[in-house]
């Protein structure tokens, strides 16, 4: 077997955080249960048909109507399991139309997206489990009510993606991006990359650009003025890359920058867009931050807002630092985005 030279363990990682900060112990024994469950995970998904019919539809649907898949399920009650394993007070869950307390005596709540990315299991295709691990409030009034913190209050995020590598993405405490690969002989994460920092800028954009009737202005203008190209007010050729999966997304760009955009649109139950706060924008914006990245809702960043409800949606841009800027400004600055859209003449009324 190849040697791993130099990459520390993940074992390793965890407790020598550990070691500088006691405190950081409990939600150590979350991350270790999350790494355990998605190795069961990734095995599982790497069998694909020949385990089962994965992606298959159940006749459910998700708290968001979504329908759920046979690997949704899966997914949850596998984690939902490891969680039992760990000092979980209580879990909020994409798959669980409420919290599920666990053992109130905990200091710490989990909020999670099982499977992230599931209308591409049968694709074979990268997916995802998102996680948010926050501290219990001393004061709440019932379960939800821990859940209702701002992104900012996370003691730890990230993502797994089950691609052709399995990669645990996590920010720990007040620690920097890490990314761990599991390594399928061994069964064990090993650092892949330490540190990892987004580009300041880039000209790469992920958006379902089906919906451009749909969008307001802003992003219209914005989207616009990247395929103008250089001729354009961008002055800049652009490159566009969608995969369905957020997850998968988000480590692309984690790793060369890019702009990720799911804004709010005039579809029933679109304002907010189609993600969510707690389990899938608050994480991603954890770690892109913790890389050195943005993350908005278009205007306000992602990790001050307070959660109205456990499954609130919530506009997503996140990336690059200029370009994630540039979208607020298109935003927050009519003018700018009327000289900036070639096209805006034609657009008639703007939609804010
Ligand atoms: O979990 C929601 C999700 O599947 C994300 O992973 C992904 O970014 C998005 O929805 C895809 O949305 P759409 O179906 O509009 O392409
Ligand atoms: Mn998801």
């Amino acid at each position: 077997m190849p040697q791993i030279a130099g990459t520390e363990d993940f074992e390793a990682h965890l407790d020598r955080a550990v070691a500088l900060d006691a405190r950081l112990g409990g939600v150590a024994q979350v991350l270790r249960a999350i790494a355990v469950a998605s190795i069961e995970m990734s095995g599982l998904i790497g069998l694909g048909r020949l385990y089962g019919r994965l992606g298959d539809s159940r006749a459910s649907t998700n708290t968001d109507g979504d329908v759920q898949k046979e690997l949704d399920v899966l997914a949850n009650d596998l984690f939902v399991s490891a969680f039992k394993r760990a000092p979980v007070a209580a879990v909020v869950s994409e798959e669980m139309s409420e919290p599920l307390v666990l053992d109130p005596a905990c200091l710490l709540v989990v909020a999670m997206d099982p499977l992230d990315g599931s209308s591409n299991i049968d694709a074979n295709v990268s997916i995802g489990t998102i996680f948010s691990i926050l501290p219990v409030l001393a004061d709440a009034n019932g379960a939800e009510a821990h859940f209702l913190q701002p992104g900012r209050t996370q003691i730890a995020a990230g993502f797994v993606i089950y691609g052709p590598q399995t990669s645990l993405v996590f920010a720990l405490g007040s620690g920097q991006t890490q990314i761990f690969t599991l390594d399928r002989r061994a069964g064990r994460f090993y650092q892949a990359v330490s540190a990892p920092v987004v580009a300041s800028e880039c000209a790469e954009y992920a958006i379902n650009a089906s919906n451009y009737r749909h969008w307001d202005t802003p992003i219209r203008a914005f989207i616009d003025d990247c395929e103008q190209g250089t001729e354009g007010p961008l002055k800049r050729n652009h490159n566009m890359r969608w995969t369905g999966s957020l997850v998968a997304d988000a480590y692309r760009i984690l790793l060369r920058g890019g702009i990720f955009l799911y804004p709010g649109d005039q579809r029933a139950g679109y304002m907010d867009g189609r993600l969510r706060l707690l389990y899938e924008a608050n994480p991603v914006a954890f770690i892109i931050e913790r890389a050195g990245g943005k993350a908005s809702d278009c205007l306000r960043p992602i990790l001050d807002i307070v959660p109205s409800a456990i499954h609130a949606r919530i506009p997503l841009v996140f990336g690059s630092p200029a370009a994630v800027e540039l979208v607020a400004r298109y935003h927050s600055d009519l003018q700018f985005s009327a000289e900036h859209a070639p096209l805006f003449g034609k657009r008639g009324l703007m939609r804010l």
